[in-house]
């Protein structure tokens, strides 16, 4: 019998880091050239090669799709070369084709690492989110408090008025009556057009961004993703799974996930340690995008530990072979 191998996160993180770089450099060339699927195919490509080269035995569970979708990066595919802990992978190569394609703002490379068993299989179907920054108090929103009463306790927990609060929401027709109901109670709303994962980690830093609170229905493998990321910065979190037909049902009960309407925290979508990286493809208010000079790219990258609650910011200057 083999010992298990601890997840040394420490170490492993600097590895995750030159992850999400390998696939924010390969989308480099991609930035503004309206195509979303190259953007996104370098990325991929660039993220699977470095990722097997880590320590690990690791499984994607929030990967490109299941695998008669996705070639690469697929749910259940093994990475790694299989020598390290076993490890759950979430990823998103390019979050945010579409920012990149068009050249604008918060597209990112998207990566995080767990035990095996601990990150949440979400299945590829929406999520209603809901999500604030650290420092209050456990549970003073909940998705199941109507939008306006939400801005309203979060407004009375931070000792300000609700037009003092910000919310950020993504621009989509499903959204109007949200948006309508916010605006009722005088908060304002950061409107943003894709890249939910940035949204919410931007609650996470309330006084950079401006942005207090972020709700509304996104990607449930984002979600994972987002809660990763506030597992390691601080900061609440809600989710509960949307399903618009059969079949997106049966892509929960093939994640072995029976209890539907359930709203997930953060802590059950990540319920042990994380390490999280991300890397900026186009600027945006958490990082920096790819610099492209004559000879040189310089990406900026968030690296995370849940542990420690660390984050650390790195540049990376590497001459273009
Ligand atoms: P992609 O990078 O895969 O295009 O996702 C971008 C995104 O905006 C996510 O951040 C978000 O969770 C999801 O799409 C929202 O989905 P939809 O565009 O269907 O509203």
């Amino acid at each position: 019998m083999t010992t298990p191998v601890d997840f040394n996160d420490r170490m492993l993180s600097l590895g995750l880091a030159r992850v999400s770089e390998a696939a924010a450099m390969a989308s480099a060339k991609l930035v503004g050239r309206g195509d979303e699927k190259a953007a996104d195919q370098a990325a991929v490509n660039a993220m699977r090669d470095q990722l097997n080269m880590l320590d690990i035995k690791g499984v994607v569970v929030i990967g490109e799709g299941e695998r008669d979708e996705a070639p690469m990066l697929f749910i259940g595919e093994e990475v790694g070369n299989g020598e390290g802990p076993a490890v759950d992978i979430a990823l998103d190569p390019l979050e945010g084709t579409t920012l990149t394609a068009k050249d604008m703002p918060n597209a990112l490379t998207v990566i995080a690492m767990a035990p095996r068993g601990t990150l949440l299989h979400a299945p590829d179907v929406y999520m209603d989110k809901l999500a604030i920054g650290p420092g209050y108090p456990d549970d003073v929103v909940s998705l199941d408090m109507p939008p306006a009463e939400r801005v309203r306790a979060l407004a009375k927990a931070r000792g300000c008025d609700a037009d003092d609060i910000t919310v950020c929401v993504l621009e989509r027709p499903r959204h109007q009556e949200m948006i309508d109901e916010i605006r009722s109670t005088g908060a304002a709303i950061r409107l943003i057009t894709d890249g939910d994962v940035a949204g919410v980690i931007h609650c996470a830093e309330a006084e950079i961004t401006g942005i207090d609170m972020y709700m509304g229905a996104g990607g449930a493998p984002e979600g994972v993703l987002a809660a990763s990321a506030l597992k390691c910065m601080g900061g609440q979190m809600w989710g509960r799974l949307m399903f618009r037909n059969d079949d997106e049902k049966g892509r929960a009960a093939k994640a072995g996930i029976t209890e539907l309407d359930r709203i997930y925290t953060r802590d059950d979508m990540v319920t042990r340690d994380v390490i999280f990286a991300a890397t900026g493809v186009t600027d945006g208010s958490i990082l920096r995008g790819i610099k492209r000079e004559p000879t040189h790219l310089t990406t900026e990258t968030i690296l995370m530990r849940s542990k420690t609650g660390s984050v650390r910011r790195m540049t990376y200057r590497n001459p273009i072979k």
